[in-house]
């Protein structure tokens, strides 16, 4: 019997998190560089219907309903046999593993649910568009972020950059001239769901300071569009600047983000920011061509524990 593959990569924001959970837009991009992997395998030895999960980076070897109803493996799967109206699963062994840092900014657990989404509809024979994946992708985020915005699971379905804004059409974005990012990696762990129920508590407190600072923040997304779409690049620098600060006033910075941001302006970089949910995680930093590996020796030496020199749009 085949063994049925499929993988995601992983995402940044390239501007407007936390504000896009509130209405605002953001742009976001794949980074291929890192992957989650879903590998579904028939056992016709086993069980009937027993389906054997195996995610040996996060020591998981269980039998899928033993599983805590709300673990997001047996979510993402559940939710795929409904979606394609079967009751019953042929029994079978589903291993996932990924390259991408867990609770980093990078859109692992999107990742890992549609990997095991797309691999797991093949198996069974049937095919799902990538508007029904990235749906049912959306549902098992809410186990991560509470209250997710969709633009993680948006990204790495479709895994081309994105112009993403609550409950309107995805819009898949062009990029006349490539650029080039730096990520840099803080190694404090971060999950989302923290900094995105922190930044809600913000809102509920004093909520015309916490619109003011989505408003900016959807403005800078405004102007981040129209330099790319004219093929400015360079126009990024500063937007990504004002971005992070916004950022900085809503609260989801920290002392490490911040010294590998300023690291990465001093090595020369265009602009730098947080991406993601912030707190920790990973920063990203806009270069110049050719200025990638100065940037990145730069936040090492800060003591950036990964980088990844990634291009959004298609490389020169
Ligand atoms: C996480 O990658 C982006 C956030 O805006 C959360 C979300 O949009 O769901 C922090």
């Amino acid at each position: 019997m085949p063994a049925f593959t499929a993988t995601a990569p992983g995402k940044i924001i390239l501007f407007g998190e936390h504000a896009v959970v509130y209405g605002r837009p953001a742009i976001a991009a794949p980074v291929n560089q890192v992957r989650a992997r879903a590998v579904v395998s028939a056992d016709p030895l086993a069980p009937s219907g027993q389906v054997h999960v195996l995610a040996p980076d996060i020591g998981l070897d269980a039998i899928l309903d033993e599983l805590p109803a709300d673990h997001p493996l047996k979510m993402a799967l559940y939710l795929t046999l409904e979606e394609l109206g079967l009751g019953r699963s042929p029994a079978c062994t589903i291993r996932v593993t990924s390259t991408i840092p867990l609770a980093a900014g990078l859109g692992s657990g999107a990742a890992v649910s549609v990997a095991v989404i797309r691999a797991y509809t093949a198996f069974l024979g049937r095919h799902l568009d990538d508007g029904r994946i990235s749906a049912l992708a959306f549902e098992v985020e809410k186990l991560y972020h509470g209250t997710p915005s969709g633009v993680d699971n948006s990204v790495v379905t479709y895994g081309q950059p994105v112009y993403f804004q609550r409950d309107q059409p995805i819009e898949i974005f062009h990029v006349p001239n490539a650029f080039q990012i730096v990520i840099g990696d803080t190694s404090v762990a971060s999950p989302t769901a923290f900094a995105v129920s922190d930044v809600r508590k913000g809102w509920q407190a004093d909520g015309p300071r916490f619109e003011n600072l989505f408003d900016a923040v959807g403005e800078i997304v405004q102007q981040a569009r129209q330099a790319i779409e004219a093929g400015q690049a360079g126009l990024l620098g500063p937007l990504m600047d004002r971005n992070q600060e916004l950022l900085e006033e809503i609260g989801v910075s920290s002392p490490e983000l911040e010294w590998l941001v300023d690291a990465a302006r001093a090595a020369g970089a265009l602009g730098a920011k947080l991406s993601g949910g912030g707190r920790g995680g990973n920063m990203i930093a806009l270069v110049e061509p050719g200025q990638a590996e100065t940037v990145a020796r730069a936040l090492s030496a800060s003591g950036a524990t990964r980088t990844i020199e990634t291009w959004i749009g298609k490389k020169p």
